[in-house]
């Protein structure tokens, strides 16, 4: 699986300390709130539960699974519901968690479809942006890393379903996408 990567972008270390970047400025925006933290299946799992983990406030955690690339390298421009979250959302203070954004469509789909729920605020945190792929006008909240603009996966990013348990986020080789 390694050999497929041409190029590692982030390390583990750097990984997980751009996480505690993010989750100083989140536990310090929450404080006085009770977030309800959306993580979006299945790419953002592991970043989610890294940043749910770190998170020092009262926090829920829930999971929405939508998908419009199936395991492919370009965007399908449909978005499908696959799993909707268990929580009601009247009141709440929504936190998305992404691992990316990139053309935008998953993101402007999920905070117009949580937004028209009740709930009280909606912002979104992202692992990684790539904001050259960008198709709609919509921007995160919080940012990890920007990212240029090549085929990544690792870190919960996949290629045909696999990858996503790589410890870093690396460049996938092309020819491992053009066979
Ligand atoms: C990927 C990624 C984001 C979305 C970003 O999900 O995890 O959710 O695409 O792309 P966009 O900005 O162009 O919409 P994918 O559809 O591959 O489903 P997955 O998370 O199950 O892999
Ligand atoms: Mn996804
Ligand atoms: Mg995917």
């Amino acid at each position: 699986m390694n050999n497929d990567i041409e190029r590692v972008l982030y390390s583990t270390e750097e990984i997980n300390a751009t996480e505690d970047r993010l989750a100083k400025q989140i536990n310090a925006d929450y404080a006085d709130k009770k977030p309800l933290v959306v993580s979006v299946l299945t790419g953002a799992a592991p970043f989610s539960v890294d940043m749910f983990k770190k998170m020092t406030c009262y926090a829920q955690l829930d999971f929405i699974d939508v998908s419009s690339y199936y395991g492919g390298t370009e965007s399908t421009g449909t978005i499908k519901l696959i799993h909707d979250l268990k929580a009601d959302l009247e009141g709440q203070d929504v936190l998305i968690m992404e691992d990316i954004v990139d053309t935008g469509r998953t993101l402007r789909y999920l905070v117009d479809l949580l937004g028209e729920r009740g709930a009280n605020s909606v912002k979104v945190c992202t692992l990684l942006d790539k904001p050259e792929g960008r198709k709609v006008e919509i921007e995160a909240d919080y940012v990890g890393f920007v990212v240029p603009n090549e085929f990544l996966v690792g870190y919960g990013l996949d290629y045909q379903g696999y990858y996503r348990n790589l410890p870093y986020v690396g460049i996938l080789k092309p020819s491992v996408y053009s066979k």
